[in-house]
């Protein structure tokens, strides 16, 4: 795999649209600029770090205490969890999420589009065997589209001989003006297991999301647009996915945000997960040379 900035922006570069650049020791990004929205994406993880529609606000909320380090998860933006979500059934050691967010992914694809959006595709090659508690063969790939939509497609491929079970999600954080004033609606009458009271089973009653203590919920049977509707930023994010039966809403307010020690201070006021899954039960069984597509589009109304 090529890594090197100087190959990757004369193979992958389009002028005044998509550079390459490395921020960091070993930490590289792309940014993409067109008629319609910014964008950057780390190579690490193929981790969204922002996007922002040409004269609004920011979509997507990125902690101030975010480290950009290798093989370190970054702290806002859309992780990719692949091919666990949460804790690894089994082994609790193993990293939360998965691997992909932490591993380095190819740049398969750069391109302008007719209708001034850019595409920008990644790859990861999972070889069995090299990675504790999923000794399969895979190939991911996930490809944006970045407009004053933002369309995501995470296809995962079973290159093995045997069906693969995969869970996978859209970790995305988004930026809100103040957590204790936003509602998220489309979630009415879903059954979700709540996580700060034990993974209990409960049932969303018919109404709004609404925060006021630290939340962690996996809503199941859950296929329909979620809105995130932000008076204080006169702003509403609609969620549309395909081939996703689980929704994630997470708010770690003020104790876990202390312990978690990157979410910067107060900074769990301006963020709140809504994540396009497929989780706990909902994972994904995926037949030898079949491909799974979990899909997501954002926009701002
Ligand atoms: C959410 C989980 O998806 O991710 C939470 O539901 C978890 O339980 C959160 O705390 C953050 O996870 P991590 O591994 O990025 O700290």
């Amino acid at each position: 795999m090529n890594t090197d900035i100087a190959v990757l922006n004369s193979c992958f570069g389009i002028d005044d649209q998509v550079v390459f650049k490395t921020i960091s020791e070993h930490f590289s990004i792309v940014e993409i600029d067109n008629a319609h929205a910014s964008a950057s994406i780390s190579l690490q993880g193929a981790h969204l770090m922002s996007w922002v529609p040409k004269g609004g606000e920011p979509v997507i909320w990125m902690s101030q205490e975010a480290s950009f380090e290798s093989g370190k998860p970054i702290r806002g933006g859309i992780p990719v969890c692949w091919p666990w979500f949460g804790d690894h059934s089994a082994n609790s050691s193993l990293p939360a999420h998965g691997f992909a967010r932490t591993a380095l992914w190819e740049v398969i694809q750069t391109e302008a589009l007719k209708d001034d959006t850019t595409l920008i595709a990644f790859r990861l090659i999972q070889e069995g065997g090299n990675h504790d508690g999923w000794p399969y063969s895979a190939e991911l790939e996930i490809h944006f589209i970045i407009g004053d939509s933002l369309k995501i497609d995470l296809v995962t491929r079973n290159t093995g001989k045997s069906a693969i079970t995969v869970g996978d999600a859209l970790h995305t954080y988004f930026a809100v003006s103040d957590v204790r004033n936003i509602t998220i609606n489309g979630l009415d009458g879903c059954p979700y297991l709540d996580k700060v009271d034990g993974s209990e089973q409960k049932k969303q009653q018919v109404g709004d999301v609404q925060f006021d203590q630290e939340t962690d919920r996996i809503y199941l049977e859950s296929t329909e647009d979620c809105v995130i509707d932000d008076p204080g930023l006169k702003r509403r994010i609609r969620i549309s996915k395909l081939n996703s039966e689980s929704t994630i809403v997470w708010n770690p307010w003020i104790e876990k945000s202390e312990r978690m020690g990157d979410l910067g201070k107060d900074g769990y006021l301006n963020m709140v997960c809504v994540e396009s899954a497929n989780a706990a039960d909902d994972v994904v069984l995926i037949a030898p040379g079949e491909k799974h597509h979990l899909w997501v589009r954002y926009s701002v109304e």
